[in-house]
């Protein structure tokens, strides 16, 4: 006998990496050579005083226990200083920064304090799969809102109030934008703000490639004027920091929106160990210089990047930010899936098509900085031949 899962189970499907990587595992075991361009996961190290911290940690007697629901008063301090240094943005460490078990982590406790079934979420028809899923596990209904893809993939401002109902609650945001890599501009974020204030809606913003191959001062949202009204903004020492796997990340906003979320979270999970959150405070400390030595090993990723998509008669915009590339096929080429599968079984090279991040990706591919640049440079070479 098998006891049935809930509906929501049936509205989502087996994760598009959660399959491919099977595949790409399969290769390896066969002693294929694969090189993996497909996710983002950054394989840097962690500065040496995080890690020093961490090790000095773990040997405390009393580090063991739980730790509170709203982080250790040193973490959020260390927020507020990061945010105070990198954006210019002045947060209260008490009321204002709410610790997450990472940003993915955040969208689930937006969604479930928000939204009521029936409830209306705006989603960027190209971004990150966890918006859309997480809206519809909640009941809530999903309207897409367009990406001029030649105006920068920026939002069309002009059509999203057409998309605005009683109903709508929430509105995704992510710049720099994953996957297509399109920058975050003080006009953008004013132009979002200003939406959210006329329609009453939540503007969730999300924020964790803003420190990666950025051209210009890295921006939060909450630097806009009037943002603390209408905005929650998650951010995440996954990328910036290289921490992925220590599940480091916060939301920030003004004290009623974190009070709600902590009524949901507090009864969900509890707080990090305090060894990883007594190192997170010596990361959120790394000087300008460590961010700038990890951006520029990503700078030499993104040249051979760029051959590899030349190899495949991509092109791409150069203003893209973050640590992927986002490359337009040739129309030449049938599709994203069918080049994706070949490189994948004849030349042993994997990286993501753009569909996985929504239909209109179905003519992009996403290529991912997190590996050595001298791969990617094979992998621009096994193309060529
Ligand atoms: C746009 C975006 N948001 C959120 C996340 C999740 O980050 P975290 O590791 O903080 O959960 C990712 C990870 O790939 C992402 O690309």
């Amino acid at each position: 006998m098998i006891i049935e899962p809930a509906q929501r189970t049936r509205q989502t499907s087996e994760y598009y990496f959660s399959v491919k990587l099977a595949e790409v595992r399969k290769l390896l075991a066969e002693g294929h050579d694969v090189i993996n361009l497909g996710i983002g996961n950054p394989d840097m190290m962690p500065s040496k005083s995080t890690l020093t911290t961490l090790g000095e940690a773990v040997q405390k007697p009393q580090a063991h226990g739980y730790q509170p629901y709203v982080g250790t008063p040193a973490f959020r301090q260390a927020i507020a200083g990061f945010y105070a240094h990198t954006y210019g943005v002045k947060l209260d460490p008490t009321t204002e920064i709410l610790p997450l078990i990472g940003s993915k982590e955040g969208i689930t406790h937006i969604s479930l304090t928000f939204l009521d079934p029936g409830d209306e979420v705006l989603v960027p028809e190209l971004g990150y799969p966890a918006y859309r899923a997480v809206s519809q596990m909640v009941g809530a209904v999903v309207k897409e809102y367009t990406l001029r893809e030649n105006h920068g993939w920026q939002p069309d401002w002009a059509a999203m109030s057409a998309l605005v109902t009683p109903r709508t609650k929430i509105m995704w945001l992510n710049y720099p934008h994953m996957p297509t890599g399109a920058p975050a501009t003080p006009q953008l974020f004013e132009q979002a703000v200003a939406f959210a204030q006329e329609h009453k809606i939540l503007l969730c913003h999300d924020n964790p490639y803003s420190l990666i191959l950025n051209k210009k001062p890295p921006i939060s949202l909450l630097s806009i004027e009037g943002a603390k009204e209408v905005a929650i903004e998650l951010n995440s020492m996954s990328k910036s920091h290289n921490m992925a796997g220590w599940r480091l990340g916060w939301l920030a906003a003004a004290k009623p929106y974190v009070d709600s979320v902590l009524k949901i979270k507090s009864n969900v999970d509890s707080g990090m160990f305090q060894g990883v959150q007594e190192a997170a405070v010596a990361a959120l400390q790394n000087s300008d210089d460590w961010h700038q030595q990890r951006n520029a090993v990503y700078e030499g990723r993104l040249e051979a990047a760029e051959a590899l998509l030349t190899a495949l008669g991509c092109t791409w915009d150069t203003a893209q930010e973050g640590m992927f590339l986002w490359g337009k096929l040739p129309e030449t080429t049938e599709s994203a899936e069918k080049l994706v599968n070949s490189l994948l079984i004849e030349k042993h090279i994997f990286i993501a098509p753009g569909f996985i991040f929504g239909p209109k990706g179905n003519r992009y591919i996403r290529l991912s900085l997190c590996t050595p640049k001298e791969r990617i440079w094979e992998a621009a070479e096994r193309v060529r031949q």
